[in-house]
């Protein structure tokens, strides 16, 4: 991945950042933002938690990409939940050498997944998945959690 396309994914994703609208159809933008730019990002979609469920819960939210079995994941199950559990990126270069990993597509390789925090706390994150194997690299990593931090931002500022 050339360091222009990143900086120029980068420069958009500022773009849709500083456009009023709801938390949902930001997601939604980055959604479609990723997927279409990133070519090797198969499947983008974020997990939100849903509120007040007991045990908790992580429910699908705006995504692209083939429709996942994995509508609902709680924090003891998959890649998701295990992120979401711990509060930090997990990236997975070989997903069937993972024993967390609840498979979505046949095709999929590798996965990364980022928590998105509001007022510290976790409260979804943004799962991605790849066709390739080891397909997210140090420079992936950091967009993904740029805009997990975006989105995390977002919803700081329309809920205070
Ligand atoms: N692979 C994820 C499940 C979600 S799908 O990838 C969309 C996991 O292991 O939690």
């Amino acid at each position: 991945m050339s360091d222009k396309k990143i900086s120029e994914v980068r420069r958009e994703l500022d773009q849709l950042a500083a456009r009023p609208q709801s938390s949902e159809d930001f997601m939604a933008a980055i959604v479609k933002l990723l997927h279409d730019r990133m070519l090797r990002y198969n499947w983008v979609g974020f997990y939100m938690l849903e509120p007040d469920a007991n045990p908790p819960v992580l429910a699908l939210g705006a995504f692209q990409g083939a429709m996942t079995p994995h509508a609902r994941i709680p924090l003891n199950q998959g890649i998701c939940g295990a992120a979401a559990s711990i509060g930090k990126t997990v990236v997975v270069d070989d997903v069937t050498q993972d024993s967390r990993y609840l498979a979505c597509s046949i095709e999929t390789k590798s996965e990364i997944v980022v928590p998105i925090f509001n007022g510290g706390k976790v409260v979804g994150e943004l799962d991605i998945d790849s066709h390739f194997p080891a397909a997210f690299s140090g420079e992936d990593r950091e967009l993904v959690e740029y805009c997990a931090s975006l989105v995390g931002r977002h919803l700081e500022k329309v809920r205070t």
